[in-house]
């Protein structure tokens, strides 16, 4: 199981092994993660997944879809480079040990 690690605004981490297979966002959901709410289950149409993707986990995430691209544009908070939202991203092997920022809203 990947080890996924959200940062939280203001420094505290908290992380959890996630199954393959589940997104981010329900398993930030399951972990407490504060911020993340997933108020539309996972169906892009909410954007409150919103998640900064560290630098260095890029190329493993990809880039958003178009949807999910559309989507960024109504996140609370700012949208950046690496911005993308939570509900996207499966969990894989190949993301065992991902850090996810999560911004304050
Ligand atoms: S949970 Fe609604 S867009 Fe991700």
């Amino acid at each position: 199981m990947p080890k996924i690690t959200w940062v939280l605004d203001g420094g505290r981490e908290i992380s959890a092994n996630v199954a393959v297979g589940h997104n981010l966002m329900e398993a930030a959901v399951a972990n407490n993660v504060p911020d993340v709410i997933g108020e539309c289950g996972g169906c892009l149409s909410c954007a409150t997944c919103h998640v900064y993707v560290d630098p260095a986990w890029a190329a493993k995430t990809g880039k958003p879809g178009e949807m999910e691209d559309d989507m960024l544009e109504i996140t609370t908070a700012e949208r950046r480079e690496m911005s993308r939202l939570s509900c996207q991203i499966i969990a894989t092997e190949e993301l065992d040990g991902l850090i996810l920022h999560v911004p304050h809203i």
